[in-house]
């Protein structure tokens, strides 16, 4: 079964560019490039909903310096790749809290949500100021605004920034640190865990093969027997 939602954590960015001696910003800029070539694959092996964590609401704490070519990164990628994006049928859609971002950021990307809001063929979601706690939070104060007294899974979850999505069945993350790092905390429940050592920049469509071959002989058991 090729597993209809992956959510990734992408990590070791950093640390690939130390590697070869270079500043923290060829490592994301490197980072983009597997972004790319992994929306692509995950595409073509089937699965429907692809979760990227590219910013957290931890990652405020990094140097003015590096959140700001972050959040240029952000915007060429959608500039540059928002029209192969939609003739593939990639529906975008932001996880995160967009409000903290500069203006033009928060206009690019949100056109690009329009633009791309009738695709059907595959959803990427890309978690930008992302908190999975803040996201529970937040989705219980909409609950709380709107008084909605019976509280079930379902409901939860729609009030999620991926409601209407299937949850993820396999998270990968890479760069060797075994922590989700407060990613889809409420979605990731019954997910099958992958990890490999490889650095983000250095993932490629071959080690996604791998990590879904992985999955594919893992026994899903829900708590069952
Ligand atoms: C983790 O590496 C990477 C990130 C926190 C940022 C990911 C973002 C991008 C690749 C840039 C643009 C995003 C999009 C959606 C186009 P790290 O810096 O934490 O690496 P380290 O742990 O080795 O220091």
């Amino acid at each position: 079964m090729i597993p209809g939602h992956v959510a990734i954590i992408m990590d070791g960015n950093g640390r690939w560019a130390k590697k070869k001696s270079l500043p923290r910003i060829f490592g994301h800029k490197q980072g983009v490039k597997t972004i790319k070539e992994i929306v692509k694959a995950a595409n073509d092996i089937g699965v429907k909903v692809l979760s990227l964590y590219a910013f957290s609401t931890e990652n405020w704490k990094r140097p003015q310096s590096e959140i700001k070519s972050l959040f240029s990164l952000i915007r060429q990628f959608i500039r540059k790749e928002l029209r192969e994006l939609n003739d593939l049928g990639v529906k975008l859609r932001i996880l995160g809290d967009l409000s903290k971002f500069p203006e033009n950021v928060k206009f690019e990307i949100k056109d690009a949500c329009i633009i791309t809001s009738q695709n059907t063929k595959f959803e990427l979601n890309i978690a930008l100021n992302y908190g999975a706690r803040q996201e529970i939070i937040r989705a219980f104060e909409i609950m709380t605004k709107q008084g909605i007294k019976k509280l079930t899974e379902e409901v939860v979850s729609s009030f999620l920034y991926t409601c209407g999505q299937p949850d993820p069945d396999l998270l990968i993350r890479t760069s060797g640190e075994l922590r989700v790092s407060n990613f889809l905390l409420w979605q990731i429940a019954y997910s099958e865990i992958y990890v490999t050592d490889k650095l983000w920049p250095d993932f490629t469509k071959d080690d996604l093969k791998i990590a879904i071959v992985a999955f594919q002989k893992r026994r899903r058991r829900f708590g069952g027997l």
